[in-house]
C-alpha cells in the first residue's frame, strides 16, 4: 500500500513499523487514496472547478486582516511610506514560493497539500511538522482576523473599546465572530457560493475604491521622507531584548526603527497578508485541470493580491501622514481623516463582512487538516471522526474554534500576525525543499508545470523565507520553537507509533472509528 523509506535503525522487519519516522507515502497511493476519500467521507471532491473560481477562492482567502489593519500599524511603527516596499519584498518572496508550489500543485493534485508533499518526499516527522505548522498558520490568522474584524466593527458603529478592537483587556467582538463562525463550520453549513463571490467582489471591489477614490487625496508630502530615518526606539521598547529582530539580537547590532531595517521586520511582519493562497493548492482534487489551472491559480491569486497591496499602500500612506494612521481600522479611518465619512462607514462594514468570510475558510481548512492527520493516525481518529448528522470532523472544529477564540480574546493582533508569519515562512521553506529533493528522487515524475531554474528557484526561495524569517522578534522564533517542540513530542508520544503508514496491514484506524462520533 505504501513504499517506505529504509529504516534508519536498519531494523526493517519491525512489524508493525513504528520505528522509521522518514517513511515515505508513495505519491500514487496519495492520489489513489484521494478518489477513496472522496466517497469516505462524504465530501464532494468532484472535478469542476475552473481556474477563476480557484483565483476567486485564493483572492477570498488571501485578503484579509494583513492589507485591512497590519498596513496601518507597520507603517506606523517600522516602515512608514516604504511599507509598499515592505508590501513589495513579501510579495516577491511569496512569488518565489508560489512557483514552487505550482510544481507541486499541478503533479500531486491532492487536498493535503503541502502535508502531503512533504509526505511523499522527505518523510513523516516532516509532514507532521508542516501540519502542525499548518495548524498554527490557520488557527492563529483566524484569531488576527477575527481581532481585525472586532476593529472595524467598533470603528463603523462606534462601540466600546473595552470589549471590541485593539484597546479591549478581553477582546470579546473577536471571540463572539469566531463563536458563530466555528459553529456554522461545525455543522456544516458551508456559506453558498454567491455568498462566498459576493464577499470577493466586495473585497476587491474595496480595494478597487480605497485606490481610486483616495488617489485624489494623496499629498506628496505625506509620501517624504519615503524611507524614515532610522533611529532608537523611544525607550528601547519597540525593538530590544526579547523584541528585537533575531538577526540583531544574533549580530548585536544596535537595535532601530524605522531605516531599511524597519522596512524589513515590517515585510517580514506584513507577509502575513499573502498566507492563505497557498490553500488553492488544497483544490487539487477538485480543479477540473489540474495540471494547468493549478499554476494559473496559485500565480494569478498571487498577482492579483499582490497588485491591489501596492497601490492600496501607496493611496493609503499617500493620503494621511503614517504618524497619523489608525492602528485599529486604518483605511476606513484614513477616509474619515480626510473628510470622507460616509466612504469610511461603507468601507468599515465591507471589510467587516469580508473578514468573515476569512475567518470561516480558516476555520473549515483546520477541520480539513485535522480530519487528515486523523485519518493518517497521526491524532487519535476519535477526535477526527466524522459526525453522523453534520458529516463534518465535528469534535476537532469545536476544539479548535475554543483554542482560537481563546487566543483571539488575549492575544495583541501584531503578536499573533507574527507567529503566523513565521508558521507560513517555515511551510514555504520545507515546500521549496520539497520542490528540490523530488526532482533528485523522482526525476521522471511527470510534472505538468515544472518550476524555471531548479535549483535556482528553490533556493533563492527557501533562503528568502529564513532571511524574512531573521527579521521576525527573537520571542517569535521562541514561541515558534516551543510549538515545534510540542509537536515533535506529539509525534514521539503518539503519532509514531499509532500511523496508519507504520502499521502496515491496517488498513485505516480512522475508517473503524469514524461511524462512532
Ligand atoms: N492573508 C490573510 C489576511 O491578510 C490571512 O488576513
Amino acid at each position: 500500500m505504501s513504499s517506505q523509506t529504509p529504516d534508519p535503525s536498519g531494523d526493517s522487519s519491525a512489524s508493525p513499523d513504528t520505528g522509521s519516522f522518514l517513511r515515505t507515502k508513495d505519491v500514487e497511493t496519495v492520489l489513489h487514496q484521494n478518489d477513496a476519500d472522496g466517497e469516505g467521507h462524504g465530501a464532494s471532491l468532484s472535478k469542476r472547478l475552473k481556474v477563476r473560481d480557484l483565483i476567486g477562492f485564493g483572492v477570498g482567502i488571501v485578503i484579509g486582516t494583513g492589507i485591512f489593519t497590519l498596513t496601518g500599524v507597520q507603517a506606523k511603527e517600522n516602515a512608514g511610506p516604504a511599507i509598499v516596499v515592505s508590501f513589495a519584498i513579501a510579495g516577491v518572496v511569496s512569488m518565489l514560493a508560489a512557483l514552487c508550489y505550482a510544481e507541486l500543485a499541478a503533479a500531486v493534485p491532492t487536498a493535503g497539500s503541502s502535508y502531503t508533499y512533504a509526505y511523499t518526499t522527505i518523510g513523516e516527522v516532516f509532514a507532521w511538522i508542516i501540519a502542525w505548522d499548518l495548524i498554527l498558520e490557520f488557527a492563529l490568522g483566524s484569531a488576527v482576523v477575527a481581532r481585525g474584524w472586532s476593529g472595524y466593527l467598533q470603528d463603523a458603529l462606534n462601540l466600546p473599546t473595552s470589549v471590541f478592537g485593539e484597546d479591549s483587556t478581553v477582546n470579546v467582538g473577536a471571540v463572539l465572530i469566531v463563536a458563530v463562525l466555528g459553529a456554522i463550520a461545525a455543522v456544516g453549513v458551508r456559506e453558498s457560493a454567491w455568498v462566498t463571490n459576493a464577499l470577493v467582489v466586495v473585497k476587491v471591489a474595496v480595494c478597487i475604491f480605497v485606490i481610486v477614490a483616495g488617489a485624489f487625496f494623496v499629498k506628496a508630502a505625506n509620501l517624504v521622507p519615503f524611507v524614515p530615518e532610522s533611529r532608537t526606539p523611544e525607550g528601547g521598547q519597540t525593538t530590544s531584548g526579547l523584541k528585537e529582530p533575531l538577526w540583531q539580537w544574533v549580530s548585536g547590532v544596535q537595535p532601530t526603527a524605522f531605516g531599511i531595517g524597519g522596512v524589513m521586520i515590517a515585510a517580514a511582519v506584513v507577509f502575513f497578508a499573502y498566507s492563505g493562497f497557498e490553500a488553492v493548492a488544497n483544490l487539487g482534487e477538485e480543479s477540473e485541470n489540474p495540471a494547468r489551472d493549478m499554476p494559473r491559480g496559485l500565480i494569478g491569486t498571487l498577482g492579483l493580491c499582490t497588485l491591489l497591496y501596492l497601490a492600496v499602500c501607496f493611496v493609503l500612506t499617500g493620503m494621511v501622514d503614517y504618524s497619523k494612521l489608525s492602528e485599529g481600522a486604518p483605511i476606513s479611518d484614513a477616509f474619515h481623516q480626510v473628510g470622507l465619512d460616509w466612504a469610511g462607514f461603507l468601507i468599515g462594514l465591507a471589510a467587516v463582512a469580508g473578514l468573515s468570510s476569512v475567518i470561516l475558510v480558516e476555520i473549515v481548512a483546520l477541520s480539513r487538516i485535522g480530519f487528515a492527520l486523523c485519518r493518517d493516525g497521526l491524532l487519535p481518529p476519535s477526535i477526527g471522526a466524522i459526525h453522523p448528522r453534520y458529516k463534518t470532523p465535528f469534535r476537532f472544529t469545536v476544539g479548535i474554534s475554543i483554542v482560537i477564540a481563546l487566543f483571539a480574546a488575549f492575544i495583541p493582533l501584531a503578536t499573533l500576525a507574527e507567529m503566523v508569519s513565521i508558521g507560513t515562512l517555515f511551510a514555504f521553506l520545507v515546500v521549496a525543499i520539497a520542490v528540490a529533493v523530488l526532482r533528485h528522487t523522482k526525476p521522471d515524475m511527470e510534472r505538468p508545470f515544472r518550476t524555471p531554474l531548479v535549483p535556482l528557484v528553490p533556493i533563492l526561495a527557501g533562503a528568502s523565507c529564513v532571511g524574512l524569517m531573521s527579521f521576525l522578534a527573537v520571542e517569535t522564533w521562541l514561541r515558534f520553537l516551543v510549538w515545534l517542540a510540542i509537536g515533535l513530542a506529539v509525534y514521539v508520544l503518539y503519532g509514531r507509533k499509532h500511523s496508519v503508514l507504520g502499521r502496515e496491514g491496517v488498513d485505516s484506524a480512522f475508517d473503524d472509528t469514524s461511524a462512532t462520533a
